[in-house]
């Protein structure tokens, strides 16, 4: 337990850091600190109140040329979230979340994005290699009224990807306002097993929300303590019911920066068979996964040990959770159903890496002394665009050691382009849901984890930054060039 000690105690020192804004967001701080100094608020709403919406897929408008092409447009709606208030949203299509894109390995999709906002939006698909002027650099954005299309070869193994804004400056407000969906990538290695699918295989996308009880409205404040609301496929803590059989469930943590320990309010098995880049090597059998922001999880869970008319809730103990987030969904086991679906033994084959051909090193830090205008930093710099940090020989396999240098601040760590293989996290081997592919990894205060990645795809500049979204807006975002 020592563990959970050590996240509850940090969980209080959060709140002291990031209190406010930094000036690199003037636009974004005319509200006072003060209010951010307040406790977290109880969430305003009434549980398992409304079902969770099952998030529609889009259809391509072309599947000539062995190619699938989407329009989306990306505009600001107004929607009913909380029961009685109209909250306004910045939307892919309208939608919230946004919808969700089926890929296919060896299919390129190809998707025109129209900026009908009136601020600058950069489309990302987190977790794909795809070439610098398609990866949504925060840089490379589309102006209000333009538009530009975005073309994903999906060359990699499967996975379930996320697409979200990048803009510089504007990003983790973008997402946060409603900016982000699921691109689930398949291939033939994963549908030939023989897990649950159709209609058991379910996105569940949670991520939190601070809404003003006055105006409905979406309150954006660095750093905001009062994020409070979880919403789950844009439904607050809703409740989803479910055949007494077994599930696939993508959960994906497409919070600005809140982390995410999902577990059954019975401390049920969980069985995990996947993390942000596709399948583990082996299911692993467990009673709670961790996801920070921008990670994923596929878990299966069976329902059939429950009896028809079982309720059961789905809890948070992530880092810096409180009564106020501990509730995120509820399974209502409704009826029975035919299953013939199993998890296999072994998921897949991941090849052994290679002896590392360079190594670096990278700490981030941030400002944690109660500062009004806290920065935050990689390797004790502010992210510049106009700088390379690191630079990479193509076809290099490089061996990172990635440090938190804060006392009491989370951060975890993303890299564009690559999916990683962790190493050692904290010299120890990491555990078995770090055994797979990742593009995102958990850094909780004075962790060190050793990634390894291989750059052998597209070669050009690409971000690396902490994916807590207010975080790499105070400047924990740098930049390398693979050559
Ligand atoms: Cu989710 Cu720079 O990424
Ligand atoms: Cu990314
Ligand atoms: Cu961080």
């Amino acid at each position: 337990m020592a563990t959970r000690r050590r996240m509850l105690g940090a969980g209080l020192s959060f709140a002291g850091v990031g209190l406010t804004g930094v000036s690199l967001l003037p636009a974004l701080n005319a509200r006072g600190a003060t209010e951010d100094l307040a406790a977290a608020a109880p969430s305003p709403v009434q549980p398992f109140a409304g079902p969770m919406p099952l998030v529609p897929v889009l259809a391509p408008v072309s599947t000539a040329h062995g190619r699938d092409v989407y329009e989306m447009t990306m505009r600001t709606v107004t929607r009913s979230i909380l029961p009685g208030l109209q909250t306004e949203l910045r939307t892919y299509n309208g939608q919230f979340p946004g919808p969700t894109i089926k890929a296919r390995r060896g299919r390129p999709v190809v998707i025109r994005q129209r900026n009908e906002l009136t601020v600058d939006t950069s489309v990302h698909l987190h977790g794909a290699a795809v070439p610098p002027r398609h990866d949504g650099s925060p840089m490379d954005t589309i102006a209000p009224g333009a538009e530009r299309v975005y073309r994903y070869p999906n060359r990699q193994a499967h996975a379930s990807l996320w697409y979200h804004d990048h803009a510089h400056h504007v990003e983790s407000e973008n997402v946060y306002r409603g900016m982000h969906g699921s691109y689930l990538l398949t291939d033939d290695e994963e549908e030939a097993l023989p897990l649950p699918k159709g209609a058991y295989d379910v996105v569940i996308g949670i991520r939190d929300a601070h809404f003003d009880l006055a105006t409905g409205a979406l309150v954006y404040r660095m750093s905001d303590r009062a994020r409070s609301t979880l919403l789950v496929n844009g439904a607050p803590t809703p409740y989803f019911k479910v055949a007494a059989r077994s599930y696939r469930l993508r959960f994906a943590n497409h919070s600005n920066q809140r982390f995410l320990e999902l577990r059954l309010e019975d401390g049920g098995d969980l069985v995990q068979i996947a993390s942000d880049g596709g399948l583990l090597p082996r299911p692993h059998t467990t009673s709670s996964v961790y996801l920070t922001s921008g990670e994923r999880a596929d878990v299966v869970i069976d329902f059939s040990r429950y009896p028809v008319g079982t309720q059961l809730v789905l809890e948070n103990t992530g880092f810096g959770a409180g009564a106020e987030s501990a509730q995120v969904m509820r399974f209502d086991v409704d009826r029975t159903a035919e299953d013939d679906s199993s998890v296999p033994d072994v998921l897949r084959t991941l090849p052994p890496l290679p002896e590392p051909t360079a190594e670096r090193t990278v700490v981030l830090r941030m400002d944690e002394d109660g500062r009004p205008q806290p920065r935050a930093y990689i390797d004790g710099k502010l992210y510049d665009p106009d700088r390379v940090d690191a630079r990479i020989r193509s076809g290099a396999s490089e061996l990172w050691t990635v440090t938190n240098a804060n006392a009491k601040a989370p951060h975890n760590f993303h890299l564009h382009l690559v999916q990683f293989r962790i190493r050692e996290r904290n010299g120890a081997a990491p555990g078995p849901q770090e055994a797979g592919l990742k593009d995102t990894v958990r850094l909780l205060p004075g962790e060190t984890v050793k990634l390894q990645a291989t750059f052998d795809t597209y070669r050009g500049e690409y971000v690396y930054h902490c994916h807590m979204l207010d975080h790499s807006a105070m400047g924990m975002m740098a930049t390398m060039k693979i050559t």
